[in-house]
């Protein structure tokens, strides 16, 4: 549940539902099944046979297997590039604090529909606001890991898992219903061919990892308190299913809601603070308590799909500073909170007071987004294999994996595809 809760996240409501779109469609879906099943998969074997054979977090793991070679180095940079990403994630967790709250109280429901859906631009580039949302969001995933592995992470997944489930199931056959929905499932579903280039399988390849939080070693270092009679095999088959699952249902939910009020799909932010809010404040003109409480479903989903993914890439800071330096958990959760929420505000100004300082010519908050999702997930994720396929021991990983006849098969794509697709994206990622 607690890998599950990792997996599914902002990624499943805001980008899948575009990227099947623009995609093609079902065709897009069966590239990303594909690519699920011969890299995602093999990576997230790879770092789960890892941890689980060392009981220790990405850079003790390093330590372990490979002990006084640079191998240390991909131990430390995925204890770094979790971090990163939980600094400009916690500043969209921190937006949907915001519309959660703004939801409590009907905001969305009545009212101007332009002006609702303006909100978003105001709200996030004032400076204040979105500081105080980042800080509650933050706090929120410090308090859920303070608690521990098994009574803070685990306790918190096992509870909202199927909650959340149930909620998106709710949305979708509230969305699935209403008039004008099935252009929204045409959209996803009709399969378009000629919409499948080049970087729309590349964008399905980095989805599918993004997706599955691999490369970053938040895999790794949960996979680190498995106990030994689990079949990893089946902790990855049933990861990716249920986050395949989740992100088909949410895009059930949020398409047809678009299209049925007649608006453009949009990706990203946009989808999820503008067109929504727009939307409920259209059915909140008839019909504005259902519009209210859909409302609130929606921006609960967002905040707990978020949370569950967030307290992931903490952990892995933890791990590491109470493993390796000996903190205690509750020091190590302190610092960890003191650096994100640093970086994070930086992000969070530069949509605001920062909007001109630049990285390469991105803001600080599209760098980070950038750096970490094109680049160096995929370089995790590449050594990740690489270190499984050609440092490990064979039979230590088919000790771990315990994947019968499969296990051939699997280590082919352990040591040769997923490696070679990863190089692949990685370029396209680079060049397109
Ligand atoms: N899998 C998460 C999502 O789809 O939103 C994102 C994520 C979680 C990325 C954890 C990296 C990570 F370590």
């Amino acid at each position: 549940m607690a890998m599950a809760g990792s997996a599914i996240g902002l990624g499943n409501i805001w980008r899948f539902p575009y990227m099947v779109g623009q995609g093609g469609g079902s065709a897009f879906i069966i590239v990303y099944l594909l690519s699920t099943l011969l890299i995602s998969l093999p990576i997230f074997l790879s770092e789960a046979a890892i941890g689980r054979k060392t009981h220790k977090s990405t850079f003790g793991a390093m330590q372990r297997l490979a002990p006084g070679t640079p191998w240390r180095w991909l131990g430390l940079l995925t204890v770094i590039s979790p971090l990163i990403i939980l600094s400009y994630y916690s500043v969209v967790g921190g937006w949907s604090v915001e519309f959660l709250l703004k939801s409590l109280t009907f905001s969305f429901s009545s009212g101007d529909e332009a002006q609702i859906m303006g909100f978003f631009g105001s709200f996030i580039s004032s400076p204040w606001g979105p500081l105080a949302c980042h800080t509650a969001f933050l706090g929120i995933c410090t308090l859920i890991v303070v608690a521990g592995v098994k009574k803070g992470i685990e306790k918190f997944s096992t509870w909202t898992m199927p909650v959340l489930f149930l909620l998106v199931v709710f949305l979708m056959v509230y969305a699935l219903t209403l008039p004008g929905s099935k252009a929204g499932v045409d959209y996803l579903l009709k399969p378009d061919f000629s919409k499948l280039t080049a970087s729309a399988v590349a964008s399905a390849m980095g989805q599918s990892f993004f997706s599955l939080s691999l490369g970053v070693g938040t895999i790794l270092t949960y996979a680190s308190y498995v106990h030994e009679k689990e079949n990893l095999l089946t902790t990855g088959l049933g990861t990716a299913g249920f986050d395949l699952l989740f992100a088909l249902i949410a895009g059930f939910a949020v398409m047809p809601a678009v299209f049925a009020a007649g608006i453009e799909p949009a990706a990203g932010p946009g989808l999820v603070f503008e067109t929504l809010p727009y939307i409920f404040a259209k059915m909140g003109a008839s019909t504005p308590w259902l519009s209210g409480v859909v409302s609130i479903l929606f921006f609960l989903t967002i905040l707990v799909a978020a949370v569950s993914s967030a307290i992931s890439m903490l952990e892995v800071g933890v791990a590491y500073l109470v493993e390796e330096k000996n903190f205690s958990r509750t020091k190590a959760v302190c610092v960890l909170f003191a650096g994100c929420w640093l970086l994070g505000a930086l992000c969070s100004l530069s949509f605001g007071p920062l909007a001109n300082v630049k990285i390469l010519g991105e803001t600080l908050f599209s760098f980070c987004d950038k750096l970490t999702s094109n680049f160096l997930m995929a370089f995790g994720g590449l050594l990740f294999t690489l270190f499984a396929g050609w440092r490990m021991k064979k039979a230590d990983v088919r000790g771990e994996l315990r994947a019968g006849k499969a296990f051939g098969l699997l280590y082919f794509l352990i040591r040769y595809i997923a490696p070679a697709a990863i190089i692949v994206i990685f370029l396209t990622n680079l060049f397109l």
